[in-house]
């Protein structure tokens, strides 16, 4: 009897609130989607010379009226920096907003001086030149801004923008890579309005969780694209909010990369978690002509039913996103390559040493910074310009071992290197991040073991950062800063 009512009381109300109600129930998907623009550049001796400008604009989210906002070159957002590996790139940035910024150039592996942190302030008014070669593989990268304390706002405001890198194997694959036409990016983020349709920034739970979905800077979009496979390449670029993406039809999809490269191979799945700063890309079989929602689904679907409905937390945003409408296509139909690219991975033996970073737990040192979000520590130390927390040495090959002690998830980022995750509480890694990673989401009491190698860039004045994407956690001083030092050059 009491299984009995369960069924027919309960079920019907969890089937409701997991699949029907969303955070944003009663979208019509009327606007189309945008696309950003890429960027053209100059070639000065063989060079490629890029111009971003950072600027105030006005941007009408919803049809109700503009608000204040930042992009680069534009209005809200910037354009799609797109290069190959083995580029020189030049790119000189104009300050034109009246407090500083600078700008970071997430996931790619650049001199600390060309990093674009806290260290690389650009003054209101100002310019600065980054120059750089492109060292990483085929990549959906991006950059924005890290101003010691100041991130989090300027990134809500609108200051981001995706950074491509094709290499030779992306280009002889046969993977959908016309921009914008059959290779879409995604940049997801989510907001808060007021009514008259300014964009209000208002930390809830410690961080900037909003309840309105911006793809691309559209809100309520749709986008139409060849019946056929279509790739997505998509950006959690929210403040602080995780997603769990899938389909409203549940049709599966292939992941086929992560933060920094190709996956070795194709992953069938129907949910694809990216916590703030990860990238994924993903390739979706349209060739049945039907209409789909790109969703976030809560985290657990069962346990945190009421959460998603009453409190959501980081992971438990349930959103609709994206209607993609697929078109009637002349084209072959093509199958996706059963092969993406070879990860030449480390041995963990080959590692001189295993680098400990707690988060959460007591405050042992450090001010806090001038960031609005809440304080939590690092190995007991909050985020300090002045102090290095860590020393590596060029060419080491380490083990990271990253362990929360706080009572909520943080996704972990650090800057110079991509990293290969081995494994979570001692499990090897699911295949959907055993791709090039920069950003980790590590979850409460789990422990996330990555290994990598520091080379290239030395400088022993100039450090790097690792800190929580979280940009609100980041801001208020949960980062810490290292040293990459060449002993032969002492
Ligand atoms: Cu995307 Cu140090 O950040
Ligand atoms: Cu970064
Ligand atoms: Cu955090």
């Amino acid at each position: 009897m009491g299984l009995f009512l369960v069924l027919i009381v309960f079920l019907p109300i969890a089937y409701y609130l997991i699949y029907v109600h969303t955070a944003n129930s009663g979208l019509t998907f009327s606007n189309s989607l945008r696309i950003p623009e890429l960027l053209t550049f100059k070639d000065k001796g063989g060079q490629k010379v890029f111009e971003l400008k950072a600027q105030y604009g006005y941007s009408e989210f919803l049809k109700v009226g503009k608000t204040e906002t930042m992009g680069y070159n534009g209005n809200f957002l910037g354009p799609t920096i797109r290069v190959d590996k083995g580029d020189e790139v030049v790119i000189n940035v104009a300050n034109q907003l009246d407090e500083m910024t600078t700008v970071h150039w997430h996931g790619m592996h650049v001199p600390p001086d060309m990093d674009g942190t806290p260290h690389q302030m650009i003054p209101a008014g100002g310019t600065w030149q980054a120059r750089f070669p492109i060292l990483n593989e085929a990549s959906t990268m991006w950059y924005h801004p890290h101003p010691h304390g100041k991130t989090a706002q300027q990134v809500y405001r609108g200051l981001a923008g995706l950074f491509i890198i094709d290499d030779e194997n992306s280009k002889s694959l046969e993977l959908p890579s016309q921009y914008g036409i059959d290779d879409i990016p995604l940049v997801i983020q989510e907001r808060l309005f007021d009514k008259d349709g300014s964009q209000r920034y208002e930390l809830n739970r410690g961080a900037y969780y909003g309840d309105t979905i911006l793809v691309n800077g559209t809100h309520n979009p749709h986008v139409t694209v060849p019946a056929r496979n279509v790739r997505f390449r998509l950006l959690n670029g929210s403040n602080a909010r995780a997603y769990h993406f899938g389909f409203n039809d549940d049709r599966p999809f292939y992941q086929i990369a992560t933060d920094g490269g190709l996956l070795e191979s194709p992953h069938l799945t129907k949910r694809l978690r990216l916590s703030p700063g990860e990238r994924a890309e993903i390739v979706v079989n349209l060739s049945d002509g039907k209409e789909t929602l790109l969703k976030s689904f809560p985290e657990d679907e069962v346990i945190l039913l009421a959460e998603a409905v009453f409190a959501d937390g980081i992971g438990n945003g349930h959103f609709e996103i994206l209607k993609i409408i697929p078109e009637p296509t002349n084209a072959e139909p093509t199958d996706l390559p059963h092969t993406l690219n070879k990860i030449e991975r480390w041995r963990p033996e080959d590692a001189v040493q295993t680098r400990r970073m707690v988060l959460g737990g007591p405050i042992r040192e450090g001010r806090p910074p001038p960031g609005p979000g809440p304080r939590i520590p690092i190995n007991g130390k909050l985020m300090d310009m002045g102090r290095v927390d860590e020393v590596v040495r060029l060419g080491d090959i380490e083990i990271w071992e990253i362990v929360n002690r706080g009572g909520q998830a943080h996704p972990f980022h650090i800057h110079d290197v991509q990293f290969l995750i081995l494994d979570r509480d001692g499990t090897p890694t699911d295949p959907s991040e055993s791709g090039w990673k920069d950003t980790v989401l590590v979850e409460t009491n789990e422990t996330v073991r990555f290994i990598t190698q520091f080379n290239t860039y030395a400088n022993p004045d100039i450090p790097y950062m690792y800190h929580c994407h979280i940009l609100e956690h980041e801001d208020g001083g949960m980062m810490g800063q290292f040293l990459v030092i060449d002993p032969e050059a002492e």
